[in-house]
């Protein structure tokens, strides 16, 4: 199956709040009419699949949706500073310029501000080596941003933005 706005969710953690991130771009995405939405959690990805030891049909399934896309959005914990090794072994399996002429938004929560960089130093040159355009708002909360799951008004509120971003990339891009 292919959707024009894939959203890729790079938590191992079954309760993630990146996830809730993208789930709400997602929503905000549709809601705009910007075109059906998938949400991929790379965690149920077969793990042999992906470190590429063997062909595997569900990674097969990803890789063409992101292929279908517009728009991709990608969501990832920080992790010893940067985004997840889930993440970056899905990434590893793109062809180059997988993501060129679609728009990226990117999206990491961590445990504090201290990595907050993240966004533009590890997630946005890892959209941009496989071509993507990515927004200028980029999306970082911390674990007390969230209250029993529910990120606060400021998180929302930026995810909103970065999706109105996005949206409005795209439709100049597809023009
Ligand atoms: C292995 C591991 C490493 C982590 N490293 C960092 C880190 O370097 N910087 C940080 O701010 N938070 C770090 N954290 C905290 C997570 O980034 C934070 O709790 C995040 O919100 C988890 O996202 P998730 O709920 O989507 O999985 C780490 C957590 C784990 C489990």
């Amino acid at each position: 199956m292919s959707a024009s706005i894939v959203g890729l969710s790079g938590s191992p953690a079954p309760v993630s709040r990146s996830r809730t991130l993208l789930g709400r771009a997602l929503i905000s995405l549709e809601r705009q009419g910007a075109g059906p939405v998938r949400l991929i959690d790379l965690a149920q990805l077969s793990a042999y699949g992906l470190l590429g030891r063997r062909d595997d049909p569900g990674i097969a399934d990803v890789l063409g949706a992101v292929q279908d896309a517009a728009i991709v959005v990608v969501s990832t914990p920080i992790y010893r500073a940067t985004y997840s090794g889930l993440l970056k072994v899905f990434f590893d399996l793109l062809p180059q310029d997988a993501l060129a002429g679609k728009v990226a938004i990117p999206i990491a929560t961590g445990g504090g501000p201290a990595h907050l960089l993240a966004v533009d130093h590890g997630l946005r040159p890892l959209l941009a080596s496989v071509g993507a355009l990515v927004v200028a708002t980029g999306v970082y909360g911390i674990d007390t941003q969230f209250r029993n799951g529910v990120p606060d008004a400021a998180l929302l509120e930026r995810i909103e933005h970065a999706a109105l971003e996005a949206a409005a990339l795209a439709s100049e891009v597809t023009t």
